[in-house]
């Protein structure tokens, strides 16, 4: 299983590829616009050098032409440029002409199984659905991605299943045990799975009975290094 950032935040970025955690990243308009006063082009372009697998970049635009236009734009910034293009009729042909050219795509905004079928017909690299947005609408998240990652290996669909709109602990935990390949999780969201009081207590209690016997025990005491 992978996991991607789902944020354009270069601090978060870094702080998380240090971790070792990220196999990727993505962003789209909201992300963006939560980034305040920056050149577009240069921030991504800093995203790009600073992670080393896919970033997904997503196009503003629902016209054919100017998703055509931007995606061959954004893919010219990075190796690793992944162009997010919206669940629409001409988003998908877009895919499927950006397919043709070599470039790779991330259909986002899927609340279905049937959308995720059309996103890998037309040839997307990578096809995302929105968690927390399907449950939203009363539908039931778990069954959507169970079925579209049944349905993509019993066919051997080759698109990779990203479930983004993760907004808390429990969409971690359920979206984790299901088919898909990647889940694109907030900063927060990540820095809350690392922590657990009782990991916290345990770890305590260890050093602390360390403390104590190396106190009574001196030879014991960590050497210092030489200057
Ligand atoms: C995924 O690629 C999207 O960026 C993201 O997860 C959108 O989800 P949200 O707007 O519901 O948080």
């Amino acid at each position: 299983m992978k996991f991607f950032a789902d944020t354009a935040n270069l601090e978060h970025l870094t702080e998380l590829t240090e971790l070792g955690l990220i196999d990727g990243c993505t962003t789209n308009p909201l992300i963006m616009a939560k980034e305040q006063h920056y050149d577009f082009e240069a921030h991504l372009k800093e995203v790009l050098r600073l992670i080393k697998g896919p970033v997904s970049i997503e196009v503003t635009t629902n016209d054919y032409d100017e998703m055509i236009r931007q995606s061959k734009e954004f893919s010219s910034w990075g190796k690793n440029a992944v162009v997010k293009i919206p669940m629409i009729k001409d988003g998908l042909r877009a895919v499927a002409t950006l397919t043709k050219l070599g470039i790779k795509t991330n259909v986002t905004c899927c609340m279905t199984t049937k959308q995720a079928v059309l996103a890998a017909k037309a040839g997307a690299t990578y096809m995302s659905l929105f968690w927390g947005r399907i449950s939203d609408l009363g539908v039931n998240a778990k069954q959507v991605v169970d079925e579209t990652a049944e349905i993509y290996a019993r066919h051997n669909i080759k698109t990779e299943i990203i479930v983004g709109s993760i907004r808390g602990q429990t969409d971690v935990n359920e979206a984790i045990k299901r088919g898909a390949h990647i889940i694109t999780i907030p900063p927060n969201i990540f820095m809350d799975m690392i922590y657990h009081p009782r990991t916290e207590s345990t770890i305590k209690e260890f050093l602390d009975k360390w403390d104590a016997f190396v106190k009574s025990n001196p030879m014991n005491k960590p050497k210092q290094e030489d200057n």
